[in-house]
């Protein structure tokens, strides 16, 4: 608590010390309909901006456009940029005072707990949090919570590996026929990513590293961008595992979970600033976000009563090899993840190339 009070007196006047010191934390809870919300919305001038983190431009163009389809007359303001450079701006308007941005969904998962704890952030429970699985929430405040499982499966294209059958090992890939088809994206560019190494080996040891460097992979920026090469028919590499394609990627695309390693998962998560310039039309998109309507679309629910749809799947919290509290832990300890990346930079070098947000891709 003193941390959290010694960075907002640094910070200055925008915060508000009733809820630093502990006061007021009670959330608001919602009870209207999505339609009452709506119509609030409309009136605040039908426009909600959200930074949400990603590695593609377009990435949540599938959100704009269902979010837009669904409530006609508010426009999804959305910019997807790495959430590791989104954080330090939000800062930046926090210090200012200067906030206009209404909606924050990000991957530094160490960021939330810090922003309820300065204030930043709305107290404020949408319908449906209730059926999120507590450990992707803040119970009191309500101020933050997972909308969306991300994780990192094994992808490869089949056309290219008519032959590979399932990949299901980490040590799979190891084989002499996956040879410079290999593209991954940097550890040391990602957190999530250092977080996927992190884990394989701590189960298969660095010896594991040491042979996956001799299949020579293809290192890239971005998440997105080894699934986008590996479908192309024409690109030289055909796996990864450092992409999200989601449950039912394109049809040359396969997907498999490893059994010797746990793969990453973890909760995007959400909040809603406190001085956001469009809080009704932010309370929509959020209570939106944890609807069933949307929670079937997403490939795992936070929700515990919904299970993935037309997928053998369990909801996330039964599925094998993963634990998707894991990585909020992981990114709460900066000193682990620095030496970590230190590890992966002298072995790879500096991740190269420009981020695939500048690149002309
Ligand atoms: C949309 O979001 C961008 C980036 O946050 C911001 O600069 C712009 O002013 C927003 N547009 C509107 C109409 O609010
Ligand atoms: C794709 O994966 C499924 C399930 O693991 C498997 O049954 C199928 O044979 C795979 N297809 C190819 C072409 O490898
Ligand atoms: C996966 O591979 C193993 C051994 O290679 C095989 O026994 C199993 O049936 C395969 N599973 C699927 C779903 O294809």
């Amino acid at each position: 608590m003193f941390k959290g009070l010694a960075a907002a007196l640094l910070l200055g006047q925008s915060f508000a010390y009733d809820t630093i010191l502990g006061f007021n934390s009670t959330p608001i809870i919602e009870t209207r309909s999505l339609d009452e919300i709506y119509h609030a919305a409309l009136l605040e001038g039908g426009t909600v901006t959200v930074w949400h983190g990603g590695d593609e431009r377009t990435q949540q163009d599938t959100l704009k456009a269902a979010f837009e389809k669904r409530f006609p007359g508010i426009t999804l303001n959305i910019t997807v940029d790495l959430s590791k450079y989104l954080d330090g701006e939000i800062d930046q308007q926090l210090f200012n005072g200067n906030i206009h941005v209404d909606s924050i969904i990000l991957q530094t998962l160490q960021d939330f707990p810090r922003w309820q704890q300065e204030g930043a952030l709305l107290n404020y429970a949408p319908v449906g949090l209730e059926s999120v699985f507590p450990a992707f929430k803040d119970p009191l405040s309500a101020s933050w919570y997972g909308y969306s499982i991300f994780f990192w499966s094994i992808s490869w294209n089949v056309e290219k590996l008519p032959h590979a059958g399932n990949i299901s090992s980490y040590k799979d890939l190891l084989k002499p026929e996956f040879k410079d088809q290999l593209i991954l994206t940097y550890p040391n560019d990602d957190d999530a990513v250092l977080f996927a190494f992190y884990q394989i080996m701590e189960v298969l040891g660095t010896k594991w590293f040491d042979n996956l460097l001799e299949q020579n992979p293809r290192w890239v920026r971005g998440t997105a961008t080894p699934l986008n090469v590996l479908s192309e028919a024409n690109s030289p590499q055909s796996v990864t595992f450092t992409s999200f394609g989601g449950l039912s990627p394109g049809q040359n695309i396969n997907i498999s979970f490893p059994n010797d390693a746990d793969f990453v998962s973890w909760p995007q998560t959400a909040a809603i600033l406190k001085h956001a310039p469009h809080p009704e039309s932010a309370k929509l998109l959020h209570n939106y976000l944890l609807s069933p309507e949307y929670q079937s679309k997403v490939s795992w629910s936070v929700r515990h009563d919904i299970r993935p749809s037309g997928t053998m799947y369990p909801d996330i919290m039964h599925m094998p090899h993963t634990n998707p509290t894991a990585f909020a832990r992981f990114m709460e300890d900066r000193v682990t993840v620095e030496r970590l990346r230190f590890f992966f930079e002298k072995r790879l070098g500096t991740a190269q190339g420009l981020s695939p947000l500048i690149d002309e891709f």
